[in-house]
């Protein structure tokens, strides 16, 4: 029976961590995977994390089910990372998630069971948002988000578009560090747009999985937390993988804010019910890790102070590359003003093909670099290599 099956497409970023795995020139830069990176090229380990496993080895008392909804203390510590202030009062119903993604899909999944037959995503997006909705069996609409030649958000575009939003429709937004992009929405803009979701009775899904890695950590939720104090229903899906470098722990989860106590309870309900259905309990060990780390002052102190210092290290080639990428393309000043670990450059999927081919500077074809894939040693080089293109 599985010879109906067709085959899939390759994924376009596994197939060329291959080639890249595969090149064996001396200097290969790899700019395409969506990890952090340090100077070493490693993707650490925080030392906070360490620490928080080192306590739960020795502590944690079993290791049976934790239940379809998850930790409630880490639910609520992190949602007070995540929310802050404009998190605190509101009836929340939460659950705790197999990283972002898993957060994203349970959350596309209460949208059908809501009725949202449609949701607005912004072009370009994470390619896995069309998927995971898709998947839910919504229907996907865009709305313009940036413009790649002119490096620049098309906001008004975006607005625009998404005055055409039936009462219902969902809407996806980027929190900050936009992926593949770069490019966030400003104070201003943050406002307008809730104000627009608020009055059209649309149901906001914003995506948080970067924070700390643009401007800060408070920084980084400063837009979802004006749009949770405006709009009255919303949907938020975290992702740890990156803000704690848990990746491969399959850490997340899933807020709903809500109108009152009633509904909240009904939406957990909702949201244990789909979880069992699926995988029936979250993974524990990234969830224990981060809550023990949010738990306690001394470990959330080094963990800021080394989100901070990956951070700074980002915000430091950004600048390097921008600079040196304007000398001809004047347009890309931009990218010293973009956040998180992404870009999408301007460059023609030929370009892209010849950095791979004759300079071992890999990157997919739609031009997004990771810019933590860049040492500082190597940024000098690499600039001189696109100067070439
Ligand atoms: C924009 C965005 N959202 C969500 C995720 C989900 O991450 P994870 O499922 O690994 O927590 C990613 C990961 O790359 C992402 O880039």
């Amino acid at each position: 029976m599985f010879e109906v099956l067709a085959r899939q497409p390759d994924d376009p970023l596994l197939a060329l961590i291959g080639l890249y795995g595969a090149d064996a020139r001396a200097g290969k830069v790899d700019l395409g995977v969506g990890v952090y990176r340090d100077e070493t090229g490693a993707t650490p380990i925080f030392r906070a994390v360490k620490a928080a496993e080192r306590r739960l080895v020795e502590t944690q008392p079993t290791k049976a089910y934790v239940g379809p909804e998850g930790d409630p203390v880490f639910l609520d510590r992190l949602w007070t990372l995540t929310a802050g202030e404009a998190g605190r009062g509101r009836e929340t119903a939460a659950l705790q998630t197999p990283g972002g993604s898993g957060a994203l899909r349970i959350a596309a999944d209460l949208m059908a069971r809501t009725g949202t037959r449609r949701v607005w995503l912004g072009l370009p997006s994470w390619p896995n948002h069309a998927a995971i909705l898709k998947a839910a069996g919504l229907e996907v609409a865009t709305y313009p988000f940036f413009d790649v030649p002119a490096q620049m958000v098309l906001f008004d575009r975006m607005m625009e578009a998404l005055s055409g939003a039936a009462a219902g429709d969902g809407v996806l937004l980027h929190a900050s560090c936009h992926n593949p992009t770069g490019a966030n929405l400003d104070a201003d803009q943050w406002r307008a747009v809730s104000e627009l979701i608020a009055a059209r009775g649309l149901l906001p899904l914003v995506d948080i999985a970067y924070q700390g890695y643009g401007r800060g950590l408070d920084e980084d939720a400063a837009g979802l937390r004006t749009l949770l104090d405006i709009v009255p229903e919303a949907l938020v899906a975290v992702s740890c993988s990156k803000s704690f470098g848990l990746y491969r722990e399959r850490t997340g989860a899933v807020y709903a804010t809500c109108g009152d106590a009633q509904t909240a309870l009904v939406v957990r309900g909702h949201f244990a019910g789909l979880a069992r259905v699926s995988y029936s309990m979250p993974p524990d060990h990234g969830s224990a890790v981060v809550s023990t780390i949010l738990g306690d002052p001394a470990l959330a102190a080094d963990w800021k102070e080394e989100l901070e210092a990956m951070r700074r290290r980002i915000v430091s080639i950004r600048e390097r590359l921008a600079a040196g990428l304007s000398r001809r393309w004047q347009v890309l000043t931009a990218v010293a003003g973009q956040e998180g670990m992404f870009s999408l450059l301007p460059f023609e999927e030929a370009g892209v093909m010849k950095l791979r081919a004759e300079h071992a500077i890999y990157m997919p074809a739609s031009g997004r670099i990771n810019i933590a894939g860049l040492k500082s040693a190597e940024v000098d080089t690499v600039v001189e290599k696109f100067l070439s293109l």
